[in-house]
This record gives C-alpha cells, sequence and structure tokens, in this order.
C-alpha cells in the first residue's frame, strides 16, 4: 500500500481520481490547500471520501489572505478529525508575490497555529532554503508535532538541517526527470524513515507520463525511483514510506 502525502484534489472528478489511485494501491491521500477556498474544498473532500485527509493553510504565494479572522476559521475548520496538518505554509520567493517580510510573519503565525493545535506541519519552500531554514530554526519549539518540507529539492547540506530539525521530507515526481541528477544524489544518502512520497498533482507528473495531468494513481513511478536509487525493493519503499506518514499524520 501507497499514500500520497501531497495532492490537490479538488480539480476534475475527484471520485475517480480517488478510485483510479486505489485500483494502483494507493490507498491514502493527503490533500493539500494553499488558500481560503482550497481548505474548504480540502476539508469537504476528506469529509466525503474514505481514506482522503485534508491540511489546512495559507501558502506563501497567498499570504495576503491572512489575517486574525483566517486564524479563528482554521482553529474551527481543525476541528475536524480529518484536518490531520497545517500546509502548505512556508516561504516562496521564485515569483514576484507578497513582500518576502510578509511571507515570513505569516509563515510563523502558521507555525504558532500548528503548534497550538498540536498538528504537524507542512512546508512549502520555493528559491528561499536559507529564510526559511533561519525561520523554522529560530522557531524549533513550536516544531514539536513533527512535519515535512515538501517538495524538497534542496541540497545534502539542507537536508541535514531539516533532519536536525526533527522534519521529514515528502518526494514527488521531479526525482524522476532526467535533469534531477543533484536531487537523486540527495536521496541516495537520505535515510528511508525520513521519507514519505507525493504527487503534488495535478502538477509534476513522473516520468514516463511527465508532461501529462498528475493523478495520485501515479504514486508508484515514484516509489519505483527511489527503489533503484536506493537499490531496495519497491515494496521496501511502500512499506517504509506510509509508515512515515502513520508516525508524522496519524493516519
Ligand atoms: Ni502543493
Amino acid at each position: 500500500m501507497f499514500v500520497d502525502a501531497h495532492a490537490h484534489l479538488y480539480d476534475g472528478d475527484v471520485k475517480l481520481i480517488i478510485e483510479n489511485a486505489k485500483n494502483n494501491l494507493v490507498q491514502k491521500i493527503i490533500c493539500a490547500s494553499s488558500d481560503i477556498e482550497t481548505m474548504q474544498k480540502a476539508v469537504a473532500i476528506s469529509n466525503e471520501n474514505e481514506g482522503v485527509f485534508a491540511t489546512i493553510g495559507i501558502h506563501p504565494q497567498d499570504a495576503e489572505q491572512f489575517s486574525a479572522e483566517i486564524e479563528i476559521f482554521m482553529k474551527k475548520l481543525a476541528k475536524n478529525p480529518k484536518v490531520v496538518a497545517i500546509g502548505e505554509i512556508g516561504l516562496d520567493y521564485h515569483y514576484d508575490g507578497p513582500a518576502h517580510d510578509l511571507q515570513k510573519k505569516v509563515f510563523r503565525a502558521q507555525l504558532k497555529i500548528a503548534y497550538e493545535l498540536k498538528k504537524p506541519i507542512q512546508i512549502h519552500i520555493r528559491d528561499a532554503m536559507s529564510d526559511a531554514l533561519n525561520i523554522l530554526s529560530e522557531n524549533k519549539k513550536l516544531l514539536k508535532y513533527g512535519g515535512v518540507v515538501h517538495c524538497f529539492n534542496g541540497s545534502k547540506e539542507d537536508a541535514e538541517k531539516i533532519i536536525g530539525l526533527g522534519l521529514d521530507f515528502t518526494i514527488g515526481g521531479v526525482c524522476t526527470f532526467k535533469n534531477a541528477k543533484s536531487l537523486q544524489e540527495t536521496l541516495k544518502f537520505l535515510p528511508l524513515e525520513k521519507i514519505m512520497l507525493e504527487t503534488d498533482s495535478p502538477y509534476l507528473a513522473p516520468e514516463p507520463v511527465r508532461g501529462t495531468k498528475n493523478e495520485s494513481k501515479n504514486i508508484p513511478y515514484i516509489a519505483q525511483k527511489i527503489a533503484d536509487l536506493k537499490g531496495i525493493d519497491i515494496q521496501e519503499v511502500a512499506r517504509q514510506t506510509t509508515k512515515n506518514v502513520e508516525r508524522v499524520f496519524k493516519i
């Protein structure tokens, strides 16, 4: 059995996507959210579908949406037992989005919410590794309930720092790309006990279906790549990554 630890399910025929996933042994899916609208959708989809769970959070590119009212709203939503984490939260300097200072403020505020709610976090970091690692290190106390760095694509040194903070990694389709040599090297070094699988669907479909609309059913391609890189069996990747999800997200 596999788990897709980070997917965006709110587009397309959700029932069919979930059915396709289950037919490919992907039995559980964590549906991530990024703004007010997707938080509500993720929670609704998790309520309606067995094996689907939700995260709630304001993505750094939507940092302007965050407010005291949203904090209250998130805390209300989090009472639903299907809400398993706070995310996606973090820093994204890739696009001309919200000011970096605002992103940092909203990231810190949501780390505090996760701590208060006793929930793990799901972190998005793009072109902002050093600022993100600084915020995480300065707020280590708030990381008590663990969490993951999603779509991790950093160096071995970054990985070591993240492990030192007690966090784990979710690894997606990028690791199957031919030009992802440095991530592949990092993956050889990362302990399997720290890795979970994700699609980040509908984005980032893995090889050999790269360029198509990604779905949770593609998780086995990512698992196979990790198995190949580590010279182990795909069954072992399935077993250990599922165990890791259970440890962090309590599902
Ligand atoms: Ni995502």
